[in-house]
């Protein structure tokens, strides 16, 4: 791990903007009930560490909602989601469940991995991409997808995968949602001829 990203956050606290986030989070819940808080606090953690969880953050959510550390850590480790070391500006979460394995996305995940030169898990040399595979993220019907960040690339092949990939490398803009021009979000194919004519 990145000694000097790990340290940054020894002493974690929320920020003040945080906080008066926390503070609105919190009124969502009962009194009695404030452990249920705990997914979005760790996500509000998650983005104040640039994208990952540092234990000392785990804490400091647990000791404000009341629970014990394990609790927190127990949720911080079953979600795929929530990361616990640094990673990437790119953090890419690769669906291969049933539907998206079915248009193709262990292909897909194979030629992400040879274009990036790294594994699931792992992170890129020059600090820009992280890649994850994950369980179905509910866009099945333009299957395959991946999440990266907080955006969704659906309808992707190889070739507009690597594309995509490609501009994000060079900051060029990317196109969110379906990646096949002409489609406008989940819509039938068959609308696709119709949209051109219109
Ligand atoms: S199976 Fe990939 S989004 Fe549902």
């Amino acid at each position: 791990m990145n000694l000097t990203e790990k340290s940054k956050f020894e002493n974690f606290k929320f920020s003040k903007e945080n906080s008066f986030l926390i503070d609105n989070i919190l009124k969502k819940y009962p009194a009695n009930q404030l452990g249920s808080a705990v997914m979005p606090l760790l996500d509000l953690a998650m983005r104040q560490c640039n994208g990952w969880i540092p234990e000392a953050a785990m804490k400091e959510v647990g000791r404000l909602i009341n629970i014990p550390f394990i609790k927190v850590y127990e949720v911080a480790t079953f979600y795929s989601m929530f990361n616990l070391k640094p990673i990437g500006k790119y953090f890419i979460q690769f669906c291969t469940t049933t539907p998206c394995w079915l248009n193709g996305s262990d292909d897909l995940l194979e030629a992400c991995k040879k274009y990036l030169k790294i594994k699931c898990g792992e992170t890129t040399e020059d600090g820009l991409f992280t890649l994850k595979e994950v369980e179905c993220l509910g866009a099945c019907v333009n299957a395959p997808m991946v999440q990266i960040n907080d955006d969704y690339f659906e309808d992707l092949n190889k070739t507009n995968l690597i594309k995509l990939l490609n501009d994000l490398k060079n900051e060029n803009k990317v196109k969110i949602g379906t990646q096949i021009i002409g489609r406008r979000g989940a819509e039938p194919f068959k609308n696709m001829e119709k949209n051109k004519n219109a």
